[in-house]
């Protein structure tokens, strides 16, 4: 046997070892370098990943082990972490700032993930330093394995529709405003796969049906999505099969994914694709292109308006999003088949946003605690026994009502409890909330102010009145109304401007998981923290040990990933 063969074997048989045994391998290598980019017409400095601006599309399979060597040739430390994908029992590689240590300039990291009992659509982002705001996102999708049925026939294409807001001012210039304690300015414009106004194209044959694959994975903005003369049919959220309904127009809060389904079925030509903002003013509209192949003229037409800005437009749309239980989700059985809605709850957190002022700057955080980082990942802390790094408890299950304060906070949990999560938002924005590692089952929410709005067009008036709705509030009553049935389980949820949303979550997932705000100025000012879901048992088949190359930085340099 020749030394290369030995050393091949060698490596499979430690990435066997670590991942699935008898799952399929994909490998990806990356390199993460600044290039320019045009995507207002004007320079910009962007992430690129092999040149890419978005990143490059990780296509795979329910069980798929992906493997994705990344270079940082950026000269600072970069992450990336990848939103809706579980990493189940890993925590150690979910590459944000608590759980995996950054990858220094010139150096690179080997993420080794599995896509374990998941399908659907799902993105990646730089987690670190407001990278986001310059690019090194992409698209990620999880296909069903073949012999599970899928709730549609196949598409004749499926395309990948990153969309988000999106400034001309770079990164480090977005970070030293919000340093300042300053609020971002309204962006520039919106993006659709990092292309502003009348850029981007899709290609389209008359009479057959392609699916979208929807992320929005801008900074702060909701935005709703539309395409001309076609309807679409929404089939996934998140992971999960919905009931296939028709909308003509689709709100997609910052962080969330979804699929839809439209047929080519109008006259060959072209047709705008149209991404507006949501609740802004003015609204920002950027518009593609679809083109039809035996198109015969281009796109024509006034622009298709969006929906008016009443928040409850937008509410009741979220509302009708159910889960079609009969069909199958990453496994054969149907989606039904658990019943999240009859499992009793042991435990109530409420999560309420929080904004204040610390030490004269404008910072944000959740019951009273504006997250800061500490010197250490926690996750690489609490595997080390190192003290001194976090403290369990460090935040409440409760709002407290006081001042605003930093600090390095971790939520404890217990592995397999089974608890219901309230975000409440005080505030006059929308905000949508991720939780890392988990699929949680969407509930019920509430509008504390109900919006009315009378339109005559005779006369053309419209008057608003709000008013404050009786038992808006989130109390032990509000869970009389319940979708305790068929509601969807996700990733990010949002949460409407003096409203509360909640959600069920079956804590089956040990490790350090982050929750955060998906309204990205916020996030970086301290409106998230660590979920610690913790068991004693110290069984592979609850946790994985620390990844063999995992990087170990902080007061964790230095110490072993394997006994010596
Ligand atoms: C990454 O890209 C940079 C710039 O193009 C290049 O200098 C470098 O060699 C590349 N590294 C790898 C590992 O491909
Ligand atoms: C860095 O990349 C090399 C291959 O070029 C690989 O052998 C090595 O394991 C990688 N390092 C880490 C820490 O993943
Ligand atoms: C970012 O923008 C600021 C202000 O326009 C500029 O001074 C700086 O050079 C820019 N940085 C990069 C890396 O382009
Ligand atoms: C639900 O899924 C089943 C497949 O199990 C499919 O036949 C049915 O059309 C779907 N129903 C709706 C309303 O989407
Ligand atoms: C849930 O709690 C109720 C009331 O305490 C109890 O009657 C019921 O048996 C419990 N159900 C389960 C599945 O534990």
């Amino acid at each position: 046997m020749s030394r290369s063969t030995a050393v091949c074997i060698a490596v499979a048989a430690v990435l066997l070892a670590i991942a699935g045994a008898e799952d399929p391998y994909k490998f990806f290598t990356w390199n993460v370098t600044y290039g320019d980019i045009y995507p207002l017409g004007v320079r910009q400095q962007g992430i690129l990943i092999n040149g890419q601006f978005p990143g490059p599309d990780i296509h795979s399979v329910t069980n798929d082990n992906l493997i994705i060597n990344v270079f940082n040739n950026l000269p600072e430390p970069f992450l990336l972490s990848w939103n809706g994908v579980q990493q189940r029992r890993n925590s150690f590689v979910d590459g944000v700032y608590g759980t995996t240590c950054p990858i220094p300039p010139g150096k690179n990291y080997t993420y080794i993930l599995q896509v374990k009992d998941q399908i659907g659509s799902f993105y990646y982002y730089p987690s670190l330093a407001f990278h986001k705001a310059a690019g090194g996102f992409g698209g990620i999708r999880i296909l069903s394995r073949p012999r599970i049925p899928v709730p549609f026939d196949e598409p004749a294409g499926d395309f990948t529709v990153l969309i988000g807001d999106w400034y001309k001012a770079n990164h480090t210039l977005l970070r030293r405003v919000l340093d300042a304690g300053h609020r971002l300015p309204l962006p520039n414009s919106i993006l659709i796969n990092g292309r502003g106004p009348g850029g981007a194209s899709f290609t389209v044959e008359q009479g057959k049906t392609y699916r979208l694959r929807i992320s929005n994975v801008g900074l702060e903005n909701s935005l709703n999505f539309r395409i001309q003369n076609h309807k679409m049919k929404l089939v996934e959220v998140e992971g999960t099969h919905t009931v296939q309904q028709t909308y003509s127009s689709l709100d997609v809060h910052c962080g969330q994914s979804y699929s839809v389904l439209f047929t080519a079925d109008q006259p060959g030509q072209d047709y705008y694709i149209v991404v507006s903002s949501r609740f802004t003013t003015p609204i920002l509209t950027t518009t593609g292109v679809l083109h039809y192949t035996n198109s015969a003229g281009k796109v024509s037409g006034p622009i298709p308006g969006g929906p008016t800005i009443q928040v409850d437009w937008s509410l009741n749309q979220a509302r009708s999003i159910r889960t079609n239980l009969t069909a199958s989700g990453p496994r054969p059985n149907p989606q039904g088949s658990y019943h999240y809605g009859m499992i009793n709850t042991s435990r109530t957190i409420i999560l309420q946003s929080s904004s204040g002022q610390v030490d004269g700057k404008q910072r944000y955080g959740i019951n009273s605690v504006s997250f800061k980082p500490a010197d250490t990942p926690l996750k690489l802390a609490d595997y080390f026994n190192i003290g001194g790094v976090f403290r369990v408890g460090s935040i409440s299950d409760r709002p407290t009502g006081g001042g605003l304060y930093q600090d390095t906070s971790v939520l404890g949990t217990d592995f397999r409890s089974y608890v219901e999560i309230v975000f409440e938002n005080p505030s006059d924005i929308v905000l949508s909330y991720h939780i890392d590692g988990y699929q949680f089952f969407v509930v019920g929410d509430r509008l504390i102010y109900y919006y009315c709005v009378f339109k005559s067009f005779q006369y053309n008036v419209v008057i608003i009145m709000k008013y404050r709705m009786d038992g808006g509030q989130w109390t032990q009553a509000s869970r009389n109304g319940y979708n305790l049935r068929d509601g969807v389980a996700r990733s990010t949820i949002q949460v409407y401007p003096k409203s509360w949303s909640a959600i069920y979550v079956a804590l089956d997932n040990v490790g350090m998981w982050n929750v955060r705000t998906e309204f990205w100025s916020r996030q970086y000012l301290g409106e998230q923290f660590y979920m610690r879901v913790y068991t004693n048992s110290g069984s592979i088949r609850d946790e994985f040990p620390i990844p063999k190359n995992a990087r170990l930085c902080g007061r964790a340099a230095g110490r072993h990933t394997r006994p010596l």
